[in-house]
């Protein structure tokens, strides 16, 4: 670029600044991609609180071709799955993801970046520009947000990059009114439009919010698919291959009262097996009544009736949990779940606090209660993080 050109530029950026970054020190200090080395590909994957794999996958057959049809169909560059929390989108693009090599699908490179655990535009896109640039860029050097998404831009161009956004919603707006579904942040509107524009590679979106910033390309460079709870088909195959015992027709009146809702019917598989042998006549007898919008409602009332077969220290401990509402790490279990009170007054010792049931836990014992609510599916747990985190939905439950 020439003189003029990187005038251009730093009076483009300053503009930005001065409408949305007031104050904010802006450092043009890098080169152009063009001048230095090529990147090599394809480089291999970089992955962010990714979803893990569900080894009782079942259905979604026509999606997952759809999903594969977005990434070799030429004109396809952002391709969304949108649906009501828990229905299924992370499971399915994880097993899309699962498959693509025995699909012959190719990427120069791979991101995938989990919002609902990490919902941070900075760190996310610090992460892909350290990505995309080879290590060439250190994002943290670049102050401004506009620049760093600018970088991004040039550097995308350069490969056929399959980018995964799962759980963007937590990025979108939610207020329902105009701005209903847009970007929180224009940065990221920006971004989005810079993915929905490159000339190669797939954005892969799942979301609970529709991407009003996209309709513009709707149906050009932009597809979406709505997507709906499991089939009655579907869901019997998941009970079953989860361990549930019972005829098809108690099954189906269950799958019917939870409205094939593949969270609620993961987690009530969990609850069967875990207290009646997999009996699928001690369902509890909730029934999903409301909306889309409206349905933790229900999943709360689900989670209710668990609470009454739970022991006092798992209740307590998912209280303490949803607190964080997200993710906790190891390393702070004893520090908050098991925490003793710093000084020992008379009054304090007297009373009992309310977490002395976890505090009186062994490390054993604590541990194997992790794995039971993760068994049921009440809560995560990642092996790489060694972290838990709840399920996809915002559960200020217990
Ligand atoms: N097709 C499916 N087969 C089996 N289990 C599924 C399927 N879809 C979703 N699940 C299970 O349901 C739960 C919620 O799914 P998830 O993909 O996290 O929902 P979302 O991303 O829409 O919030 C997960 O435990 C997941 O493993
Ligand atoms: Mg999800």
């Amino acid at each position: 670029m020439g003189e003029e050109g990187e005038t251009f530029k730093i009076e483009k950026q300053e503009a930005k600044r001065d409408i949305f970054q007031a104050g904010g020190d802006i450092k043009i200090t890098y080169q152009q991609p063009s001048k230095m080395e090529p990147l090599t590909f394809p480089s291999t994957p970089s992955l962010h609180n990714q979803t893990p794999p569900e080894p009782n996958f079942v259905g979604r057959k026509a999606m997952l071709e759809t999903i594969s049809d977005w990434y070799t169909n030429p004109e396809v560059r952002i391709g969304a799955l949108i649906g009501w929390g828990g229905v299924g989108k992370s499971a399915i693009v994880r097993n899309w993801y699962d498959t693509l090599e025995s699909n012959g699908i190719k990427p120069d490179g791979i991101f995938w970046w989990g919002f609902y655990r990490n919902a941070y535009l900075e760190q996310f896109l610090n992460a892909l520009l350290r990505y995309v640039s080879q290590g060439r860029i250190e994002p943290e050097t670049i102050k401004s947000i506009w620049e760093k998404t600018d970088r991004i831009k040039e550097y995308i161009h350069q490969g056929t990059y399959l980018i995964i956004l799962d759980g963007l919603e937590q990025m979108q707006k939610s207020a329902s009114g105009d701005e209903f579904g847009k970007m929180i942040q224009r940065e990221f509107t920006e971004l989005l439009h810079y993915f929905v524009d490159v000339p190669k590679g797939l954005c892969l979106i799942t979301t609970r919010y529709s991407l009003k910033d996209l309709d513009e390309w709707y149906e050009r460079s932009y597809k979406k698919l709505s997507l709906i709870d499991l089939s009655i088909p579907d869901s019997l195959l998941m009970l079953r291959g989860r361990g549930v015992k019972g005829s098809e027709d108690d099954m189906t009146e269950v799958i019917k009262n939870y409205k094939g809702h593949a969270l609620s019917l993961t987690s009530v598989a969990g609850y069967l097996n875990r207290y009646y042998d997999g009996d699928i006549k001690q369902a509890p007898e909730v029934e999903f009544i409301l909306g889309d919008r409206e349905r933790f409602k229900d999943v709360n009332k689900l989670l209710r009736k668990y609470a009454e077969k739970m022991s006092a220290s798992e209740l307590i401990f998912l209280k303490i949990f949803s607190l964080f509402r997200r993710e906790v790490t190891e390393n702070d279990f004893a520090g908050v779940f098991q925490h003793k009170p710093f000084f020992k007054k008379e009054s304090f010792t007297k009373e009992k606090m309310f977490n002395d049931v976890l505090v009186k836990m062994s490390k054993l014992d604590f541990r194997d209660q992790i794995n039971g609510l993760v068994d049921w599916r009440l809560i995560s747990y990642d092996k790489t993080k060694k972290s838990i985190y709840n399920t996809s939905i915002d559960q200020r439950l217990f």
